[in-house]
Order: structure tokens, then sequence, then C-alpha cells
């Protein structure tokens, strides 16, 4: 466990924004977890401050100085514990880098998460917001989650089912939010390649490359691909992925909708509920390639905001909210953050 006062936030997140957080701590095993949780954190300089867990910093926003704890997860290590013919349990600590873990099982034959390569960020934090791009969710693959509960002091291992897993949501975001420091994650992933390709820029991209039956390893580097030229890349360009969330609306909404708007991109859901692209409803409010200072909307997808190099986070969040406005204007749709913001 190394403990840092007075740190400079902007080299531990994606967005880049000039920051600080009055302590950083680093947890390198789940004793440090424990050790913190249980010891250190009631030592009388830390007991009243906030404490969050942070992992490549990928999904947050610090709008101001933190005046708490950043618990940098480090946690290390991956191990297959148990396996059949047809499949593999892998158990992966959260500290480890997401895209490294993906490429480590294509290159040992465990498939299912190829369609999630190069998503930024660690381990630990896929669950929270079940991540998910071209077709595939992380909730398909988890066999369970493990975390310290800093209120229940202990470890406890969630299964799948208790996960509550949604459209960019988990109980980690709700019943467990603020008390809980994942440690790692446990993936079911198949020795049987079962690429999922029906993604319209996925398919569109092997089509490019003329591969009618896809492997692993080829929807691995078409994702790969897709990504690098439809996501601004957050180590030239200050980026926490999909700043919105894609809102999903009523049906009766949805019809009127769409009668207005016939050419909006839109995914029904099960329930009857029409999932709708943020992407398009703040590219047709005319805000995509924005820029206002150092703060902007990506000229190339829409739903992510950029820092372009000294923006603070208040510049982020103002322009965050008046796209907000303006959406909600023009469509009468309300689009939530995805991102997390600490104002
Ligand atoms: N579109 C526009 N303007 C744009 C960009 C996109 O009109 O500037 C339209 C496209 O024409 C397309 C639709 O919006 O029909 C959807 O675009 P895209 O396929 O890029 O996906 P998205 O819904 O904008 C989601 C995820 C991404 C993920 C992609 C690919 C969310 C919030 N975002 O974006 O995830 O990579 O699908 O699966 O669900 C992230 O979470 O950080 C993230 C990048």
């Amino acid at each position: 466990m190394i403990i840092r006062e007075n740190v400079l936030l902007a080299p531990l997140t994606t967005f880049g924004i000039e920051a600080r957080a009055a302590w950083h701590i680093s947890l390198e095993s789940p004793d440090d977890v424990r050790v913190w949780a249980t010891e250190t954190s009631c030592e009388s300089h830390f007991a009243d401050l906030p404490a969050m867990p942070l992992g490549d910093g990928s999904n947050v926003l610090f709008a101001r100085d933190f005046d708490g704890i950043i618990l940098g997860v480090d946690l290390r290590g991956r191990e297959i514990v148990s396996e059949n013919e047809t499949s593999s349990i892998l158990r992966i600590c959260a500290g480890e880098n997401w895209h490294n873990t993906v490429e480590f099982c294509i290159n040992n034959g465990l498939f299912g998460i190829e369609n999630l390569a190069l998503i930024p960020g660690k381990v630990g934090a896929a669950p929270i917001q079940n991540i998910g791009a071209y077709g595939v969710e992380i909730e398909k693959f988890i066999s369970s989650v493990e975390y310290f509960d800093t209120i229940d002091k202990r470890f406890i291992t969630l299964r799948r089912e208790d996960c509550l897993f949604g459209y960019r949501n988990s109980i980690f975001k709700n019943v467990l939010k603020s008390r809980h420091i994942i440690t790692a994650v446990t993936l079911a992933l198949s020795k049987i390649p079962r690429p999922a390709a029906d993604y319209a820029d996925l398919q569109r991209e092997l089509e490019s490359r003329e591969i009618s039956n896809p492997s692993p390893h080829d929807i691995f580097e078409a994702v790969i691909a897709v990504r690098k030229r439809k996501l601004p890349d957050p180590n030239v360009i200050g980026n926490a992925g999909s700043f919105f969330k894609n809102p999903i609306i009523s049906t009766e909404k949805a019809r009127k909708f769409i009668e207005k708007n016939p050419e909006s991109p839109r995914y029904p859901q099960s329930d009857g509920s029409v999932k709708i692209s943020a992407a398009w409803l703040i590219d047709h409010a005319d805000w995509k390639g924005f820029r206002r200072g150092a703060a902007g909307v990506s000229p190339v997808q829409a739903l992510v905001l950029v820092n372009y190099g000294g923006a603070t986070g208040k510049e982020i969040v103002e322009l965050a909210r008046d796209i907000r406005l303006s959406v909600a204007e023009h469509f009468g749709i309300d689009i939530e953050p995805e991102v997390n913001i600490l104002d």
C-alpha cells in the first residue's frame, strides 16, 4: 500500500483534466484492500473523507479538486479456475488492463469478449457499467464479481444474476454505490468460437475485408479498426468515451419521435420501449464538432466530449449541460450522462 498526498489527477484519468486529489492510496493485494477498509481508513486524517476506487479513470470526470481519497486498484493476476471441454472460467484481478485481457483470451482460445476489444479501463470497472460494444455486453460472460464491502467489512462474491445488470448499469451503481471495492471478476468463456458479427459497423468492416465467415480473431481486428476510426484515442485527445447514455423511451413517445424523424437509428427493447441513439440526437441538434475553449464535441463521434488540452472539469460539465438542454428542446428527449461526474 503506497500513500501519497496532494496528487495530480490528470495523469490518472483519460479526460486529462487538471484537478487534484487530497490523497491517493494504491491497493495491490486483497490484504491491502482489507487493511485499508478496516484499519487505515479509520485513522483520524482519513476518517471523515470520501474514498473512491479508480481504475484507469476512463469513465470519470472530476469537475473540481477531490477532497478525498482515491483508491488506485492495482491488484494483478489472471488464472483459469475451472474448465471443461467447451468452456473455461477465467478469474481476473481488478487491476488488470481490460484490452490486454481481451487479447490474452484471444491468444489462449477463450472466446466471447472479442467484440469488447480496445475499451479503455481496467477489469474491475467492467461490471460496474456493464461495458458493451458492437453487439456484446460483458454481463453475458460474467460468472461472478468479487468485492470488499466497506460497510460490512468483508469480501463478498456476487453471482451474475445478483449483479442486476442492465444497459450501462449494475448493482454497483445503485444499491452498492460507494460501498464496494471490486477485487476480481470471473468470466465464463467458450473454447468454441461463436462470433457475433451482427452490429452494422462491424459487418461493414468485415465486408470491406472480404471476410464472410469471421473467426474471433477477425472480429477482434475489425473492432479495433472501427474503434480507431470512429472514436477519438484518449492517449491523443482527452475523453471518457460516450459521455451520455443512449436514452430509452416509451413505445408511445418513440412512435411520435420516429414519425417526425423517420431516418433516426433506433433499437427496440424486449419490453416495447425503444433505445434511441444519443449520438444521432446530439449530431442533429448540431453539436458535432462544436468547440468552446478547450472543451468540445468530437467531430468523429457526437457522443464523445473532448478536452483539447487545458479544459477544466467545469467547462466540460457546462458544455454537457448545454447539450442536454438543447437535445431536450429539439426532440423532447432527456439524455443522461454515462460518465461518473464528481462536482
Ligand atoms: N451517429 C450519428 N452521429 C455521430 C455518431 C453516430 O448520427 O456522430 C449515429 C450512427 O449513424 C449510428 C448510431 O448513431 O447509427 C449509433 O452510433 P454508434 O454505432 O457509434 O454507437 P453509439 O450508440 O453512439 C454505443 C456505445 C459505445 C460503443 C458503440 C459501439 C453507449 C453509450 N455507447 O455508441 O460505447 O462503442 O455503441 O457498439 O452505449 C462507451 O460506452 O464509452 C462507448 C464508446
